[in-house]
């Protein structure tokens, strides 16, 4: 009873720090970020055939501890550390500041044939705190995506699981990071609650064999592992315990990219955001029906033999709220070990998972290119409203 009541209490306050740190953008800074300029920018960094693009040098096959693995791991490195449209230290802060969390797991089979038994995972965490930050003091929005790819079907790339996800992620980056220089340059987070923006790029999310507890999501149990014991620059004196700890929001994409997903609310403590996704959606589908001639939208409603086609199953929005949350966290994912050490976790996976999951047709000929256009503009100002970026992006 006592327990029950300290627990509901502690929710109640969770939920109230959230929405009190989430500060809605203006109408002139959303227009701004559905311009033609971003949209775009994410077209062409979501180019399949665009090698110099966010998402090309993903797609293919990038099993654990092979060199493949390696170059994919790099072309997240370069952008972190060379991309033009990042901040590198220029407001004072330290920049982007990336790890790399590399341990040994033994597999049922190797990942490639002949391979070892014992294979070389890495994770990638990339973080950017708030200039003259103790990081105890930080709680971080974390970002976060698996990079591995499946070993069977042969030759399977996983367009959706997760080349597109973790290319969003960056696309996302790509588009704020001027702004949080701005906010943290002009000093109005000083002495306030300090948020932070975290991105973790995980391997060896997929089973190698068969899906059990020891044969999948390598990387996120060692990760959970690793960063709960991770209490060094964290203690008594600081508002969090762990790197762990300092995870505000554990915000997990998977399995996006094909059109018209469902995304269902998983877990009450995120229900939250899923309302304001969902909020989100239908202004942004506003604002991009509004920004587009009478014309050009009377065109739009007719398919290539000019009748006019039915209603688009993909109007009705991503994000139903059929009033109950779904398998309550049984989805076996990377969130799972962060979950059981009680990380919030807003995961954004479709149910049902795309038709062509986990088959060879996982490729850059199943990704629609309007859906992760609109992805890549509901993230972005969801994120800019996690982070209370308005007032600094135009
Ligand atoms: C490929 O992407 C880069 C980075 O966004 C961009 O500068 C370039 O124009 C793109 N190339 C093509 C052919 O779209
Ligand atoms: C796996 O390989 C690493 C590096 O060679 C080694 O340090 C570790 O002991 C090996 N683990 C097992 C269980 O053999
Ligand atoms: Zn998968």
């Amino acid at each position: 009873m006592m327990l029950r009541t300290l627990h509901k209490l502690t929710a109640v306050l969770a939920a109230a720090g959230a929405a009190q740190a989430y500060k809605l953008l203006a109408p002139e800074e959303l227009q701004h970020l559905l311009s033609e300029e971003y949209s775009t920018a994410a077209r062409q960094n979501f180019d399949p055939k665009n090698t110099t693009g966010l998402l090309a040098p993903i797609l293919r096959v990038r099993l654990p501890g092979t060199k493949e693995s390696a170059e994919v791991r790099a072309h997240f490195r370069d952008f972190f550390t060379q991309s033009p449209t990042l901040a590198h230290g220029s407001d004072g802060s330290s920049g982007w500041q990336v790890e790399e969390d590399s341990f040994y797991d033994i597999t049922p089979v190797p990942p490639v044939p002949g391979g070892d038994l014992n294979v070389s995972f890495t994770n990638l965490a990339a973080v950017r705190d708030p200039p003259d930050t103790r990081p105890g003091d930080v709680g971080r929005l974390t970002l976060v995506a698996h990079y591995d790819s499946k070993r069977e079907p042969a030759g399977f790339i996983g367009a959706t699981d997760s080349a597109f996800p973790c290319a969003l992620i960056l696309q996302v980056l790509a588009n704020l990071d001027a702004a949080l220089t701005r906010k943290w340059q002009s000093g109005a987070d000083d002495g306030k609650h300090t948020r932070g923006l975290q991105v973790l790029l995980l391997d060896g999310e997929e089973a190698l064999k068969d899906w059990t507890a020891t044969d999948s999501i390598y990387g996120a149990r060692h990760m959970a592992r690793t960063w709960d014991e991770q209490t060094g620059d964290y203690g008594v004196t600081t508002q969090r315990k762990s790197r762990l700890d300092a995870i505000d929001l554990f915000l997990l994409l998977d399995l996006l990219g094909t059109p018209a997903p469902n995304i269902p609310s998983y877990y009450k403590h995120t229900d939250w955001a899923h309302v304001h996704l969902g909020r989100l959606q239908r202004l942004i589908r506003g604002e991009n029906t509004a920004a587009k001639t009478k014309d050009a939208r009377d065109d739009e409603k007719k398919d290539s033999n000019g009748k006019e086609k039915g209603v688009d199953k993909a109007e009705e929005g991503w994000f139903a709220r059929p009033g109950k949350f779904l398998m309550g966290g049984r989805i076996g994912d990377d969130h799972l070990p962060f979950h059981n050490f009680g990380v919030p976790i807003l995961h954004l996976i479709p149910m049902p998972f795309p038709h062509v999951w986990h088959t060879i047709d996982d490729d850059s000929d199943h990704l629609d290119m309007p859906t992760m256009v609109e992805w890549a503009q509901i993230m972005t100002v969801f994120v800019a409203e996690y982070m209370e970026l308005s007032g600094y992006l135009v």
